[in-house]
């Protein structure tokens, strides 16, 4: 134990120097933003001389540089040549729409040309797919031929309500005057603003529900002249685009959060990570961006108060374990988006090694409401410790997917059946909160609400709150190998757990599907638990809850491939 102490700790400095070089450049020539670059001039990888010409540029070593360019679906070799990318995420497995898109894809382009991508955020429509740089999907690919013709864009549509009080999706008043009041609030007293914050119980919206106020607190409070509000806009679990809704949508209500968020930290730049898998996000929160500095909003003194700040987006490059707040981090710096040991926590040594918050893109879009109405107006929706409201993705097996937003503690009985108009075919279990979440037979809808507590206490996680329908068709035994495959291909490979885990369990299970094979079960929950308590972060650590309670719920259906 003491010898990992060690290790991690060495591992720990060196990344820290990393970050040091890296930041010399910082965000203005951004490492990782070059790459990306290179990559698209160079059909979709980075060349060795770019390399050669970077680590020089950088003071780095090739071999760090090299390992970066390695890790990432759109930057690495084999994405070379790609055209079209077929969403490979849970959804659109589930529902089965996948194989067909890409035969049909196959007319339009040669093989080699096809890649995969995860996931595009069409959870409602399925049959997902991304071309030239746009999303599609539904009905889309039957006007393939048009679309390659045109190069045009093809708009998703899904539902969007609300049932309680409407914190993220009212109506959109203008960015003149949702900003009306931006002065007055940058020159009230930043501990009075973080008191509001306090009292709202605001917890965070991407996983793991900590207390917001907490880290701006603590970045507030370590000393330092530049400081950075990091907005995690990586939503990469399968099923949720509850995200992608407040970027596209309402952009303003996560800027403006942003900024809050700055000014109550001491923060004066503001970073969006937005993932490639979502280019409109990307281009209309650049757009709302220039909006905001075309109205005197952005800058050094905005409004006379004396206050500075500004935005940078960085698009990411396909990796889900970026999603994973030290990771982003890291991929921010151009480094190989490992998983960072803490402490030390981001509010202290967090980008380029300066204090950071890093928040989930709907934790900081409902900054402004508790700022607006005040901490106790959204202490008293909801329940318990999770106040407020909730976003809720529903997929296309519902009458009416959309995005919900909901007062926490509200039945997930209602929420599917009067908001989601019940599913349109027999379903036996939801993944919810995506692949790390819990997998619920439909007997425990009765039992769950949104929040936090109703899931934790079931021995599920309300996780993003995205909900992935299994039909009464799926096996179950398929759906485990889908989810060890996606954290084989996604894990950092930090720690052997996870690294070695993920594909030891993807290995046993493919074999008892394809063969006589059948699972030593004491094995496999062996397997299970070192996963569990030997892992780094929740990605090796979370696989475990799923697959557990597969095995508790299915275990009629699973006995065969088991022993
Ligand atoms: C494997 C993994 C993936 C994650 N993906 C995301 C993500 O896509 N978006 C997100 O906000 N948080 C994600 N998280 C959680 C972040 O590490 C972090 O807790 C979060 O960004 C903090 O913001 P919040 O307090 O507002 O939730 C992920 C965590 C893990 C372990
Ligand atoms: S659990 Fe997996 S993703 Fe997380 S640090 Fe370990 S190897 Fe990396």
């Amino acid at each position: 134990m003491a010898r990992y102490g060690v290790l991690a700790t060495s591992i720990n400095a060196m990344s820290k120097n990393l970050g040091e070089l890296s930041g010399r450049k910082g965000l203005t020539e951004n490492l990782f933003e070059e790459l990306g670059i290179k990559a698209v001039r160079n059909g979709g990888t980075v060349a060795k001389d770019d390399i050669a010409e970077l680590k020089t540029e950088y003071l780095l070593g090739a071999a760090n540089i090299y390992g970066t360019v390695s890790f990432y679906d759109f930057l690495r070799p084999e994405n070379q040549g790609k055209k079209v990318y077929v969403c490979n995420g849970s959804a659109c497995l589930t529902a089965g729409t996948q194989p067909n898109l890409h035969h049909e894809l196959g007319k339009h382009f040669e093989a080699d040309e096809i890649g995969e991508m995860c996931c595009l955020g069409r959870c409602h429509e399925n049959k997902a797919f991304s071309y030239n740089g746009l999303n599609y999907s539904g009905a889309a690919i039957d006007d393939m031929a048009d679309i390659k013709a045109s190069k045009k864009a093809v708009a998703d549509h899904y539902h969007v309500a609300c049932s309680g009080t409407q914190v993220l999706t009212g109506a959109f008043p203008g960015a003149a005057t949702y900003y009306s009041d931006i002065a007055d609030i940058l020159r009230t007293a930043s501990d009075a603003l973080l008191a509001e914050l306090k009292t709202s119980g605001l917890r965070g919206r991407g996983g793991a529900g900590f207390p917001i106020a907490f880290k701006l607190e603590s970045c507030k409070n370590t000393p330092g002249t530049q400081k950075y509000i990091v907005c995690n806009a990586d939503e990469g679990d399968p099923g949720a685009y509850s995200d992608r809704y407040l970027l596209e949508q309402q952009p303003h209500l996560v800027l403006k959060g942003m900024m809050i968020a700055g000014y109550i930290a001491g923060a004066n730049m503001g970073v969006l990570y937005i993932r490639a898998e979502y280019p409109e996000a990307i281009a209309i929160t650049q757009a709302a961006i220039d909006e905001l500095r075309a109205l005197g909003w952005l800058g050094n003194d905005i409004g006379g108060t004396g206050v500075d700040f500004d935005f940078k987006i960085i698009r990411a490059q396909g990796a889900y374990i970026c999603g994973e707040e030290t990771a982003l981090l890291s991929s921010i710096e151009g480094q190989r988006p490992e998983v960072r040991v803490r402490p030390p926590y981001p509010t202290q040594h967090g980008l380029f090694n300066k204090p950071t918050v890093v928040n989930n893109v709907e934790t900081l879009a409902c900054i402004p409401y508790v700022v607006k109405h005040g901490g106790y107006a959204f202490a008293a929706v909801g329940r318990g410790r999770s106040t407020g409201t909730k976003l809720v993705s529903l997929d296309g097996f519902f009458n009416r997917p959309g995005i919900y937003e909901v007062d926490m503690g509200t039945p997930l009985r209602f929420v599917f059946a009067e908001l989601g108009g019940g599913f349109r075919t027999e379903i036996k279990a939801m993944h919810i909160g995506g692949p790390l979440g819990g997998l619920v037979p439909t007997s425990k809808i009765d039992d769950l609400s949104i929040d936090f507590e109703t899931f934790a206490q079931n021995g599920f996680l309300l996780g993003h709150a995205s909900v992935v329908c299994l039909p009464a068709g799926f096996p179950i035994i398929n759906y485990i190998e889908h989810l060890f495959q996606f954290t084989a291909h996604e894990s950092c490979g930090k720690c052997f757990p996870c690294r070695l885990g993920s594909t030891r369990g993807y290995e046993l299970v493919h074999k008892s599907l394809t063969s006589d094979y059948t699972i030593d079960k004491e094995l496999f929950t062996d397997l299970l638990t070192t996963m569990e308590i030997g892992s780094l972060c929740a990605l090796g650590g979370g696989l475990p809850l799923p697959v557990k309670n597969a095995l508790k719920y299915f275990e009629n259906e699973l006995s065969p491939y088991f022993s």
